[in-house]
Protein backbone atom coordinates (compact mmCIF):
# COMPACT_ATOMS: atom_id res chain seq x y z
CA UNK A 1 0.00 0.00 0.00
CA UNK A 2 1.60 3.57 -1.34
CA UNK A 3 1.82 6.26 1.26
CA UNK A 4 -0.30 7.71 -1.08
CA UNK A 5 -3.36 5.58 -0.73
CA UNK A 6 -3.35 5.50 2.92
CA UNK A 7 -3.08 9.20 3.00
CA UNK A 8 -6.41 9.53 0.90
CA UNK A 9 -8.02 6.38 3.15
CA UNK A 10 -6.99 8.78 6.31
CA UNK A 11 -8.34 12.11 4.97
CA UNK A 12 -11.75 10.52 3.53
CA UNK A 13 -12.45 9.27 6.96
CA UNK A 14 -11.53 12.44 8.66
CA UNK A 15 -13.73 14.57 6.09
CA UNK A 16 -16.79 12.01 6.48
CA UNK A 17 -16.65 12.25 10.21
CA UNK A 18 -16.07 16.02 10.09
CA UNK A 19 -19.45 16.19 7.34
CA UNK A 20 -21.73 13.97 9.92
CA UNK A 21 -20.76 15.57 12.69
CA UNK A 22 -20.97 19.00 11.65
CA UNK A 23 -24.57 20.55 12.63
CA UNK A 24 -24.23 22.79 9.75
CA UNK A 25 -24.28 20.13 6.72
CA UNK A 26 -26.59 17.33 7.95
CA UNK A 27 -30.31 19.35 8.01
CA UNK A 28 -32.78 17.88 10.94
CA UNK A 29 -36.44 16.71 10.18
CA UNK A 30 -37.42 19.67 11.97
CA UNK A 31 -35.63 21.93 9.26
CA UNK A 32 -36.51 20.07 6.44
CA UNK A 33 -40.27 20.13 6.99
CA UNK A 34 -39.83 24.31 8.07
CA UNK A 35 -40.44 25.37 4.78
CA UNK A 36 -43.75 23.03 4.36
CA UNK A 37 -45.61 25.19 6.96
CA UNK A 38 -45.68 28.15 4.92
CA UNK A 39 -47.88 26.74 2.11
CA UNK A 40 -49.46 23.63 3.82
CA UNK A 41 -50.07 25.83 6.77
CA UNK A 42 -48.20 26.74 10.30
CA UNK A 43 -51.96 24.53 11.72
CA UNK A 44 -52.51 22.11 9.31
CA UNK A 45 -54.73 24.35 7.39
CA UNK A 46 -53.16 25.57 3.82
CA UNK A 47 -54.42 29.32 3.09
CA UNK A 48 -54.47 29.00 -0.40
CA UNK A 49 -57.26 26.71 -0.69
CA UNK A 50 -55.64 25.08 -3.96
CA UNK A 51 -53.35 23.21 -1.89
CA UNK A 52 -53.72 20.19 0.01
CA UNK A 53 -53.76 19.02 3.22
CA UNK A 54 -51.06 17.15 4.07
CA UNK A 55 -51.45 16.52 8.12
CA UNK A 56 -52.84 13.59 8.70
CA UNK A 57 -53.16 12.01 5.24
CA UNK A 58 -51.66 8.71 4.98
CA UNK A 59 -47.96 8.50 4.85
CA UNK A 60 -47.42 5.68 2.31
CA UNK A 61 -49.73 8.00 0.11
CA UNK A 62 -47.61 11.20 1.29
CA UNK A 63 -43.99 9.38 0.30
CA UNK A 64 -45.30 8.41 -3.20
CA UNK A 65 -46.32 11.71 -4.04
CA UNK A 66 -43.03 13.39 -2.69
CA UNK A 67 -41.29 10.27 -4.53
CA UNK A 68 -43.14 11.14 -7.86
CA UNK A 69 -42.66 15.14 -7.46
CA UNK A 70 -38.77 14.50 -7.23
CA UNK A 71 -38.82 11.79 -10.14
CA UNK A 72 -41.04 14.48 -12.00
CA UNK A 73 -43.69 12.07 -12.42
CA UNK A 74 -46.10 14.31 -10.93
CA UNK A 75 -45.30 17.77 -12.19
CA UNK A 76 -45.71 20.79 -10.05
CA UNK A 77 -43.93 23.71 -10.68
CA UNK A 78 -43.91 24.82 -6.86
CA UNK A 79 -43.73 20.82 -5.24
CA UNK A 80 -41.07 19.87 -7.29
CA UNK A 81 -37.74 22.06 -6.14
CA UNK A 82 -38.98 21.11 -2.20
CA UNK A 83 -38.24 18.06 -3.17
CA UNK A 84 -35.08 17.69 -5.35
CA UNK A 85 -32.68 17.44 -2.73
CA UNK A 86 -34.60 14.85 -0.58
CA UNK A 87 -33.22 11.23 -0.22
CA UNK A 88 -35.72 7.94 -0.18
CA UNK A 89 -35.11 8.29 3.52
CA UNK A 90 -35.82 11.98 4.14
CA UNK A 91 -38.87 11.22 2.33
CA UNK A 92 -40.23 8.25 4.44
CA UNK A 93 -39.31 10.10 7.64
CA UNK A 94 -41.10 13.20 6.11
CA UNK A 95 -44.31 11.17 5.36
CA UNK A 96 -44.19 10.13 8.68
CA UNK A 97 -44.13 12.86 10.47
CA UNK A 98 -46.95 14.15 8.58
CA UNK A 99 -49.40 11.31 8.33
CA UNK A 100 -48.93 11.94 12.63
CA UNK A 101 -50.59 14.80 12.91
CA UNK A 102 -53.94 15.50 13.45
CA UNK A 103 -56.47 16.17 9.96
CA UNK A 104 -57.36 19.50 10.49
CA UNK A 105 -60.89 20.95 9.71
CA UNK A 106 -61.74 23.21 7.25
CA UNK A 107 -65.15 23.69 8.11
CA UNK A 108 -66.64 22.71 4.78
CA UNK A 109 -70.21 22.97 4.33
CA UNK A 110 -72.18 19.96 3.18
CA UNK A 111 -73.59 20.18 -0.21
CA UNK A 112 -77.15 20.97 -1.21
CA UNK A 113 -79.20 17.42 -0.98
CA UNK A 114 -79.34 17.10 -4.96
CA UNK A 115 -75.59 17.46 -5.10
CA UNK A 116 -75.03 15.08 -2.81
CA UNK A 117 -77.57 12.51 -4.51
CA UNK A 118 -75.54 13.40 -7.47
CA UNK A 119 -71.67 12.41 -5.66
CA UNK A 120 -73.33 9.24 -4.47
CA UNK A 121 -74.58 8.08 -7.93
CA UNK A 122 -71.68 8.75 -9.52
CA UNK A 123 -69.52 7.26 -6.19
CA UNK A 124 -71.66 3.97 -6.70
CA UNK A 125 -71.14 3.54 -10.24
CA UNK A 126 -67.41 3.71 -9.96
CA UNK A 127 -66.72 2.52 -6.56
CA UNK A 128 -64.33 4.87 -5.18
CA UNK A 129 -64.35 3.55 -1.53
CA UNK A 130 -63.24 -0.19 -2.80
CA UNK A 131 -59.95 1.63 -2.66
CA UNK A 132 -60.57 5.02 -0.76
CA UNK A 133 -62.48 3.30 1.85
CA UNK A 134 -65.83 3.69 4.10
CA UNK A 135 -65.72 7.51 5.06
CA UNK A 136 -63.35 8.34 2.03
CA UNK A 137 -60.13 7.79 4.80
CA UNK A 138 -57.98 6.25 2.63
CA UNK A 139 -55.13 3.93 3.63
CA UNK A 140 -51.38 3.03 3.20
CA UNK A 141 -50.61 4.56 -0.72
CA UNK A 142 -54.18 5.32 -0.91
CA UNK A 143 -55.03 9.02 0.52
CA UNK A 144 -57.58 9.81 2.56
CA UNK A 145 -60.14 12.76 0.73
CA UNK A 146 -62.86 13.07 3.59
CA UNK A 147 -62.63 17.05 4.39
CA UNK A 148 -59.54 17.73 1.90
CA UNK A 149 -60.17 21.55 0.27
CA UNK A 150 -63.18 21.37 -2.32
CA UNK A 151 -61.17 23.76 -4.61
CA UNK A 152 -58.41 21.12 -4.66
CA UNK A 153 -59.68 18.43 -4.87
CA UNK A 154 -61.71 20.05 -7.85
CA UNK A 155 -58.43 20.73 -9.49
CA UNK A 156 -56.54 17.91 -8.92
CA UNK A 157 -59.48 15.43 -10.16
CA UNK A 158 -59.67 18.11 -13.35
CA UNK A 159 -55.66 17.39 -13.79
CA UNK A 160 -56.10 13.89 -13.42
CA UNK A 161 -58.62 13.67 -16.54
CA UNK A 162 -56.41 15.76 -18.30
CA UNK A 163 -53.61 13.96 -17.35
CA UNK A 164 -51.87 17.16 -16.19
CA UNK A 165 -51.30 14.71 -13.67
CA UNK A 166 -50.31 11.75 -14.93
CA UNK A 167 -48.52 9.91 -11.98
CA UNK A 168 -51.39 7.34 -11.46
CA UNK A 169 -52.68 6.77 -15.18
CA UNK A 170 -55.60 4.03 -12.95
CA UNK A 171 -57.30 7.38 -11.46
CA UNK A 172 -57.16 8.90 -14.97
CA UNK A 173 -59.13 6.45 -16.84
CA UNK A 174 -61.63 6.62 -13.79
CA UNK A 175 -61.71 10.33 -14.32
CA UNK A 176 -62.44 10.08 -17.73
CA UNK A 177 -65.23 7.56 -17.28
CA UNK A 178 -66.74 10.37 -14.65
CA UNK A 179 -68.57 13.33 -16.41
CA UNK A 180 -67.58 16.81 -15.44
CA UNK A 181 -70.47 17.41 -13.49
CA UNK A 182 -70.23 14.51 -11.41
CA UNK A 183 -66.86 15.38 -10.30
CA UNK A 184 -68.14 18.72 -9.13
CA UNK A 185 -70.02 17.37 -7.02
CA UNK A 186 -67.68 14.79 -5.43
CA UNK A 187 -65.81 17.54 -4.96
CA UNK A 188 -68.33 18.97 -2.79
CA UNK A 189 -69.54 15.56 -1.19
CA UNK A 190 -65.92 15.30 -0.39
CA UNK A 191 -65.13 18.49 1.38
CA UNK A 192 -68.18 18.41 3.07
CA UNK A 193 -66.99 14.67 5.23
C1 LIG B 1 -44.64 27.37 -1.99
C2 LIG B 1 -45.74 26.52 -1.56
C3 LIG B 1 -45.44 25.11 -1.10
C4 LIG B 1 -44.48 24.68 -0.22
C5 LIG B 1 -43.45 25.52 0.51
C6 LIG B 1 -44.66 23.25 -0.08
N1 LIG B 1 -45.71 22.83 -0.84
FE1 LIG B 1 -46.42 20.92 -0.99
N2 LIG B 1 -47.79 21.51 -2.37
C7 LIG B 1 -47.94 22.80 -2.84
C8 LIG B 1 -48.94 22.82 -3.90
C9 LIG B 1 -49.40 24.03 -4.68
C10 LIG B 1 -49.38 21.48 -4.04
C11 LIG B 1 -50.44 20.96 -5.04
C12 LIG B 1 -49.78 20.55 -6.31
C13 LIG B 1 -50.79 20.15 -7.36
O1 LIG B 1 -51.81 20.84 -7.52
O2 LIG B 1 -50.57 19.12 -8.00
C14 LIG B 1 -48.64 20.70 -3.07
C15 LIG B 1 -48.79 19.31 -2.91
C16 LIG B 1 -48.13 18.56 -1.96
C17 LIG B 1 -48.36 17.16 -1.71
C18 LIG B 1 -49.37 16.27 -2.41
C19 LIG B 1 -50.59 16.11 -1.52
C20 LIG B 1 -51.74 15.40 -2.15
O3 LIG B 1 -52.82 15.35 -1.51
O4 LIG B 1 -51.60 14.89 -3.26
C21 LIG B 1 -47.51 16.78 -0.71
C22 LIG B 1 -47.38 15.40 -0.09
C23 LIG B 1 -46.75 17.95 -0.33
N3 LIG B 1 -47.14 19.02 -1.10
C24 LIG B 1 -45.78 17.96 0.66
C25 LIG B 1 -44.98 19.06 0.96
C26 LIG B 1 -43.87 19.02 1.88
C27 LIG B 1 -43.44 17.81 2.67
C28 LIG B 1 -43.31 20.28 1.88
C29 LIG B 1 -42.07 20.76 2.63
C30 LIG B 1 -40.86 20.00 2.39
C31 LIG B 1 -44.09 21.10 0.97
N4 LIG B 1 -45.08 20.32 0.42
C32 LIG B 1 -43.86 22.44 0.71
C33 LIG B 1 -47.29 23.91 -2.37
C34 LIG B 1 -46.22 23.93 -1.49
C1 LIG C 1 -58.89 1.21 -8.09
C2 LIG C 1 -58.72 2.00 -6.90
C3 LIG C 1 -59.33 3.41 -6.92
C4 LIG C 1 -60.62 3.79 -7.22
C5 LIG C 1 -61.79 2.89 -7.63
C6 LIG C 1 -60.67 5.23 -7.05
N1 LIG C 1 -59.45 5.70 -6.66
FE1 LIG C 1 -58.97 7.66 -6.35
N2 LIG C 1 -57.04 7.13 -6.02
C7 LIG C 1 -56.55 5.84 -5.99
C8 LIG C 1 -55.11 5.88 -5.74
C9 LIG C 1 -54.18 4.68 -5.63
C10 LIG C 1 -54.76 7.25 -5.63
C11 LIG C 1 -53.36 7.82 -5.41
C12 LIG C 1 -52.76 8.11 -6.78
C13 LIG C 1 -51.35 8.63 -6.66
O1 LIG C 1 -50.50 7.95 -6.08
O2 LIG C 1 -51.11 9.74 -7.16
C14 LIG C 1 -56.00 8.00 -5.81
C15 LIG C 1 -56.06 9.39 -5.76
C16 LIG C 1 -57.23 10.12 -5.79
C17 LIG C 1 -57.32 11.55 -5.60
C18 LIG C 1 -56.17 12.50 -5.32
C19 LIG C 1 -56.17 12.89 -3.85
C20 LIG C 1 -55.12 13.89 -3.50
O3 LIG C 1 -54.92 14.16 -2.31
O4 LIG C 1 -54.47 14.42 -4.42
C21 LIG C 1 -58.65 11.88 -5.70
C22 LIG C 1 -59.25 13.26 -5.55
C23 LIG C 1 -59.38 10.66 -5.96
N3 LIG C 1 -58.48 9.60 -6.01
C24 LIG C 1 -60.76 10.59 -6.11
C25 LIG C 1 -61.44 9.43 -6.46
C26 LIG C 1 -62.87 9.39 -6.72
C27 LIG C 1 -63.81 10.58 -6.60
C28 LIG C 1 -63.17 8.11 -7.09
C29 LIG C 1 -64.50 7.56 -7.57
C30 LIG C 1 -65.16 8.33 -8.64
C31 LIG C 1 -61.92 7.34 -7.01
N4 LIG C 1 -60.91 8.18 -6.63
C32 LIG C 1 -61.81 5.99 -7.27
C33 LIG C 1 -57.28 4.69 -6.17
C34 LIG C 1 -58.60 4.64 -6.56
Amino acid sequence: MGDNLILRILSAIIFGTLLSASPGLAQSLAEKVEICAGCHGQDGKPADKTIPIIWGQQAGYIYIQLRDFKRGDRKNETMQPMVSTFEKNDMLAIAEYFAQKPWPNLGQPRPPKDVAQRALTAEQSVGCTSCHLEQFQGASTVPRLAGQSAEYLAKTMADFRSRARGNNPGMTDLMLATSPDDLSALAQFLAGL
